[in-house]
């Protein structure tokens, strides 16, 4: 390549910002949220009363810890992998069990960041000393295709938290595609799934009056004014909620007050809103077993057995390859 080859390089948050504000209608994808400051705020949306979620998997993994452990090969031994360890505060109540029975296990959190991944490590030492772990920083799939050949013994994949919600169903079941060619006929996949439930819960959940959801929808918006040299201003835009309770989704928008321009300056970009015009920003699908069950299915996966809270307001799923 010569000197006079002009070479654009984007990043992945870069490509997003550029196809999602110039397409109709208009979207920025949600993983984009998580920077420091958006992981702060999902920290403080998961100890808001109105977010169940966290409250009902945290009980499951509370109380019916023995009954998911049975699950395991405790005699051959095993190992735990959990994709998207974060503080590993729902996963220690299943690690304190298995450390009781004195399992034979070695606890693999993964996390695309190191940070997360020291804070979780020395907790654990803290915490459950008797623990095995080891700490694996990457991308889910390279670190799970990795580890696929790296033991024989079982695998128990661990995906907490409803993250799956996020991703419209071809893409949730391209997702589980990719852990199933993981597997062999002995793991086991165990795996969140937030349910239907009345429309205003679920409304609440992702609606609360402090504006917490708000500032972390709000955090793509700022995220490209201060990494990109955008000039987005924050209060001319609006969190919006939807649910849709036939098919069980949950939508979120930022919808503009006023005709505006946007200037994006590292992008070369201006982008111009009509008043009402929206931002669709994330997706959180809620399921009910039929749709769990066509999924996993769609995957060549089949559910094992089902893990209920109290309320039944959320599930979690042990999967077999079928
Ligand atoms: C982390 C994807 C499970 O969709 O419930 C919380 C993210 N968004 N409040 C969800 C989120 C708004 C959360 N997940």
């Amino acid at each position: 390549m010569n000197s006079t080859t002009k070479t654009n390089t984007y990043t992945d948050f870069e490509k997003d910002v550029i196809d999602g504000l110039q397409a109709y209608p208009k979207h920025l994808s949600s993983k984009f949220i998580y920077d420091k400051n958006g992981d702060k705020l999902f920290q403080d949306i998961m100890a808001m009363p109105e977010y169940y979620l966290t409250n009902c998997e945290y009980n499951i993994l509370k109380y019916q810890s023995a009954s998911i452990a049975e699950k395991f090969d405790l005699k051959e031994g095993f190992d735990l992998i959990e994709l998207g360890a974060g503080d590993g505060k729902k996963t220690k109540l299943l690690l304190n069990h298995l450390s009781n029975i004195n399992a034979n296990f070695t606890y693999l959190p993964v996390d695309i960041s190191q940070n997360v991944l020291d804070e979780l490590g020395s907790s654990l030492e803290k915490e459950l000393p008797k623990v095995k772990f080891e700490l694996l920083q990457g991308s889910y799939f390279h670190v799970l295709s990795q580890l696929s050949s790296y033991n024989k013994r079982q695998k128990v994949i661990l995906v907490l938290g409803s993250n799956i919600g996020n991703l419209l169903h071809n893409d949730a079941i391209e997702f589980l595609k990719k852990i199933q060619n993981n597997m062999t006929a002995n793991d086991l996949l165990f795996m969140g799934f937030d349910q239907k439930k009345h429309p205003q819960i679920v409304l609440d959940a992702y609606n609360d009056p402090k504006g917490i959801t708000e500032a972390f929808n709000k955090n793509l918006l700022l995220r490209i004014n201060k990494e990109l040299g955008g000039n987005f201003d924050l209060e001319s835009f609006f969190h919006w909620e939807t649910y849709d309770p036939e098919t069980g989704t949950a939508k979120s928008f930022l919808v503009s007050r006023v005709n505006q321009e946007v200037k994006i300056k590292n992008l070369n970009l201006t982008i111009s809103f009509k008043a009402w015009e929206t931002i669709h920003t994330e997706i959180s699908q809620k399921y009910d077993d039929e749709t769990v069950k066509w999924l996993a299915q769609e995957a060549n996966l089949s559910i094992d057995r089902r893990f209920e809270s109290e309320t039944g307001y959320y599930k979690n799923y042990t999967f077999k390859k079928s």
